[in-house]
């Protein structure tokens, strides 16, 4: 058997000698003994490591970098604690977003704050707990703060900026053409950067931009640095995130390496020297890094083999929404041969389908199937669809396990239904 099958499983993953994948040394069979499916299994470690690899491949090509984990891609409290203690920033999306990287012991001064309807709540909750950066995405967030922002302190800011760079992606994860509904549109942005320049309660540190996400071409994203290169020197230049990952065998991304190449040569050439880079990466930090455990509850057979699972667009959406690709294998033999087959999950939609073509090895009711590369967005987008209880999170590190996030229960369920 090929260990190539697991390119797509956060790195260190391995087959047991019967064949069993294990993630952070745990054979995921164990984990969903403990923990029933669906399951979502995330190797710490191998997370860990990929924020020391990011952050490294930028500050040694840009000293003065920081990363800013997008804390949207895997919203809980236990990925951003890694971050956190590996010294990343967070960029953080609205108030909640706030709280649980507070809970995480995330210095304030290092969160950067974003949202396109930031409500006066939400920027409330900013400044009375000192986050560092407010990405000003339109004027109506500069009257708030300067109405907000006590007298004698200032909020620093950033200006984000539609860079005007149609990326090839899903059009609901492309930000950066002059139609988005998030930032200014640079001759916009030109007058709230002179407004927050003369403005007694806030502070103008520099621009943001941000293309779009699941990027397979790194050139996009480097595009993006002219445009807000030209609205002038500042402290800070922040290029936002969207590097995209390899979900499917067949696809290929660019490495890290080649990322940060691209994006620092734009700096080098456009920005000046001593100005600090700020990255936003969410994807490409976590979605390797985890995978979801579901068990087969039914197996139909018509003009297709349909696989259902326990899960489905209650724990993903990435494919109803994006038409995202992943792959898919029986957890004891998963080695890319066997029937073509369609996994659907349990959910009311035809739409609810996981994986619209994989070769199953002699699927059987009751088999664990796995489907890797679901660290990003797979929690986060979690919902109650046909009352859905939503999946609890796993890390798994060096042989044993911990839940961070636990399975939603039927009284949670309940709780919310006051009448
Ligand atoms: N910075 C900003 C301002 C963003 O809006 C985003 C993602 C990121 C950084 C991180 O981008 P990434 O590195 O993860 O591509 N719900 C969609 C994804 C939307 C992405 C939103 N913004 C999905 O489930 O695929």
């Amino acid at each position: 058997m090929s260990d190539d099958v697991l390119e797509l499983f956060p790195p260190g993953s391995r087959l047991d000698r019967d064949g069993t994948v294990m993630v952070g040394d745990c054979r995921l069979d164990d984990v969903a003994a403990e923990f029933g499916t669906p399951v979502i299994v995330v190797a710490r470690d191998a997370l860990a490591r990929r924020v020391r690899d990011y952050l490294a491949a930028f500050r040694s090509r840009w000293p003065r970098s920081d990363v800013a984990f997008a804390s949207k891609s895997f919203p809980c409290t236990a990925v951003q604690r890694i971050m956190v203690s590996e010294g990343l920033h967070l960029d953080v999306a609205g108030g909640g977003e706030i709280l649980t990287a507070l809970k995480a012991g995330a210095d304030p001064a290092r969160l950067v704050l974003h949202g396109n309807a930031k409500t006066d709540e939400e920027l409330t909750i900013a400044i009375q707990s000192g986050v560092g950066l407010v990405v000003v995405d339109n004027f109506d967030d500069i009257d708030r703060l300067e109405h907000l922002v006590p007298a004698g302190r200032r909020q620093p800011c950033l200006v984000r900026v539609i860079p005007g760079v149609q990326a090839a992606t899903h059009a609901s994860q492309a930000t950066g053409h002059a139609r988005s509904k998030f930032g200014l549109l640079p001759d916009d942005a030109r007058v709230a950067i002179a407004r927050i320049e003369n403005s007694p309660r806030l502070a103008m540190q520099g621009v943001h931009t941000h293309v779009g996400s699941q990027l397979l071409d790194v050139d996009q994203l480097a595009e993006a640095v002219a445009p807000i290169a030209r609205l002038g020197t500042f402290d800070t230049y922040d290029l936002g995130g969207g590097l995209g990952v390899r979900y499917t065998y067949r696809e290929h991304a660019p490495t890290l390496d080649q990322y940060a190449d691209a994006m620092v040569e734009q700096a080098r050439a456009l920005l000046p020297a001593d100005s600090r880079l700020i990255v936003e990466p969410g994807r490409s930090m976590v979605a390797r890094n985890a995978c979801t455990v579901y068990r087969v509850t039914t197996i139909k057979r018509g003009e297709v083999v349909h696989v259902a699972v326990d899960g489905g667009m209650g724990d993903n959406l990435e494919v109803a929404l994006y038409d995202q690709r992943f792959e898919a294998g029986i957890v004891g033999r998963f080695d890319g041969a066997g029937e073509q087959c369609q996994v659907v999950g349990r959910h009311c939609e035809s739409g609810d389908v996981l994986v619209a073509g994989v070769p199953l090895a002699d699927p059987a009711v009751g088999d664990l199937l796995v489907v890797p590369a679901t660290g990003a967005y797979c929690h986060t987008m979690a919902n109650n669809y046909n009352g859905n209880r939503r999946v609890p999170v796993v890390f798994a590190s060096g042989g044993s396990w911990r839940v961070v996030v636990r399975r939603e229960t039927w009284d949670d369920l309940l709780r919310r239904d006051v009448d």
